[in-house]
């Protein structure tokens, strides 16, 4: 009898780092994949439906539905961090436009429906603002029964965040949702700046993708061009992680823990988010207790990220040279 795949569930807003990660949930061919369900946040709503769209087709799957989901967060007004990803949220490296369609329904709608009738709880990987996320959690009460685990690519504890002093973009983007998704009762993995600032992809990783990979391999080096050329990212700084040789791809970080949760070490903690000021968007963690509150969040600190990078690598240049 043919063994049935772990469910999964990508929420996300492509951006470059989405795609990366997409193609590697994809390459590594041990997941089923039942959604991507699209978030504002890199770019404007539509781009990042597109941008989803175009990423499927390039990895031939356009069998994954792309459901769109909220156009902005709970509160604040629509996000854009286009200086990071490019015009078209993608690097501008030319990846043809889809010929596939999105599949009508809306995102948290479609997220609660596929995790009641899942005959197993599903995992969702949560690369984006969590406002999908927690419009879903509040949609359904039944949710929490049957999600095995939200693995967040957001947070920053021991760090600098990188859309605030004290947060990571996605948290900050849209505070009340992050609340409502570590409030939830539902298992969180916060896997966040603490370990995507331990990752770095080299110009020399991007090469060998180029050099031994296929289409996906060479939209990646691509894709990544302009990142990898900006100065500003490479002056070395005593206060945030900068990097010299490469760029990081956070959202690679938190993916490798969908890939082999062993890289990771993690301490259950009880971690609560600010909701205002200047402060918003903050993942708080009290570690000695004060709170007397039971840990509700699995906080991902350490990782072996050369051993990550390496299985990144080897999966996509794998997938692309399939039958
Ligand atoms: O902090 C980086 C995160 O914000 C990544 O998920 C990136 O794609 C953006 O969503
Ligand atoms: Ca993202």
């Amino acid at each position: 009898m043919e063994k049935r795949l772990p469910p999964v569930i990508i929420d996300t807003d492509p951006g470059i780092d989405d795609a990366a990660s997409i193609f590697w949930v994809l390459a590594s061919e041990k997941f089923d994949v039942k959604a991507l369900t699209i978030a504002n946040g890199n770019i404007g709503l539509d781009g990042c439906v597109t941008n989803a769209l175009r990423i499927l087709e390039v990895a031939g799957r356009t069998d994954v539905p792309v459901y769109r989901g909220a156009y902005r967060p709970i509160l604040k007004g629509p996000m854009d961090a286009s200086w990071v990803h490019g015009k078209d949220g993608l690097g501008d490296a030319g990846l043809p436009m889809p010929t596939a369609k999105e599949t009508p329904g809306y995102g948290p709608a479609e997220m609660a429906r596929i995790v009641r009738e899942s005959p197993e709880p599903v995992t969702i990987l949560a690369l984006a603002p969590l406002t999908n996320v927690a419009l879903a959690i509040l949609l359904d009460p039944e949710m929490k029964k049957n999600v095995k685990e939200i693995l967040f690519m957001g947070g920053a504890v021991n760090v600098i965040g990188n859309d605030t002093p004290v947060a990571s973009f996605n948290a900050a983007v849209d505070p009340e949702a992050t609340y409502i998704v570590y409030n939830s009762g539902i298992p969180v993995v916060q896997l966040g700046l603490d370990i995507c600032d331990q990752f770095t992809e080299t110009d020399a990783d991007f090469e060998r993708l180029r050099d031994e990979g296929g289409p996906i391999g060479g939209y990646l080096y691509t894709m990544t061009e302009d990142w990898r050329k900006r100065s500003s990212m490479r002056e070395p700084s005593r206060w945030y992680k900068s990097r010299q040789d490469g760029i990081g791809l956070n959202d690679v970080a938190t993916t490798a823990y969908l890939i082999n949760p062993d890289w990771f070490t993690c301490e259950d903690v009880a971690c609560d988010i600010q909701l205002g000021g200047i402060g918003a968007g903050q993942t708080v963690v009290d570690f000695r207790g004060w709170w007397k509150k039971e840990p509700n969040v699995r906080f991902a600190y350490e990782v072996d990220s050369a051993a990550a990078v390496r299985q990144w690598m080897d999966d996509i240049i794998r997938y692309d040279h399939r039958q």
